[in-house]
C-alpha cells in the first residue's frame, strides 16, 4: 500500500496542482499507474501494457494515453478486447461504479455499434453482435448469474 501511495504522488507531482481541477484528470492517470504498479512483480508484469492500453480507442483519436499506438503491436486485439469488456461492464454497471445508471445489455450493445471502427475494434463489434455470443454474455448478466458468480468468489 505505501507503495501505492507513492505512486499516485509522484504522478500528482508531476501535474502542477492547479491544473488538477477536474476529476477526469485524476481518472486518467490511472492507465499509466496500473501499467507502473503491474510492472514492479514479476509474477504481474506479463499484464502492465493491457493496463497502459485498456482505454487507447481503437481509432487512436480518443481515449488516454495517445502517446501509445496499437500499431507493430501482437497483443492490439487483446487490449481491444479488455477496452470492449470494461466499456461493457462499466457501462451496466450501477453499483460499483457511479459515473450514470447502469444500462441494460440492449442499449450498451447499441453504444458498441454506433462507435464500432471508432471507439471499439469494428470485427469485435461484430462478434458481440453474433447472436450465440448475445446469448452467452446474457446468461451471464443475468442476477441470477451474477449472484452465483459472486458465491463461488466467496467460497
Ligand atoms: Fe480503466
Amino acid at each position: 500500500m505505501e507503495g501505492t501511495l507513492r505512486t499516485i504522488q509522484g504522478y500528482l507531482g508531476e501535474i502542477p496542482v492547479s491544473e488538477i481541477s477536474e476529476e477526469f484528470d485524476l481518472i486518467r492517470l490511472h492507465p499509466r499507474m496500473g501499467w507502473e504498479l503491474l510492472n514492479k512483480r514479476e509474477s504481474t508484469r506479463p499484464y502492465a501494457e493491457a493496463a497502459l492500453y485498456h482505454h487507447l480507442w481503437y481509432d487512436e483519436k480518443g481515449g488516454y494515453p495517445r502517446e501509445y499506438t496499437f500499431k507493430g503491436n501482437d497483443n492490439a486485439i487483446l487490449y481491444q478486447i479488455i477496452t470492449c469488456a470494461d466499456c461493457l461492464d462499466a457501462a451496466m454497471d450501477s453499483v460499483g461504479r457511479a459515473y450514470s445508471s447502469g444500462k441494460n445489455f440492449d442499449d450498451m450493445l447499441a453504444d458498441l455499434r454506433c462507435n464500432s471502427g471508432r471507439m471499439f475494434n469494428p470485427d469485435l463489434v461484430k462478434l458481440f453482435d453474433s447472436e450465440n455470443l448475445q446469448e452467452k454474455v446474457r446468461s451471464l448478466i443475468t442476477k441470477k448469474a451474477a449472484d452465483s458468480l459472486r458465491s463461488q468468489v466467496k467460497k
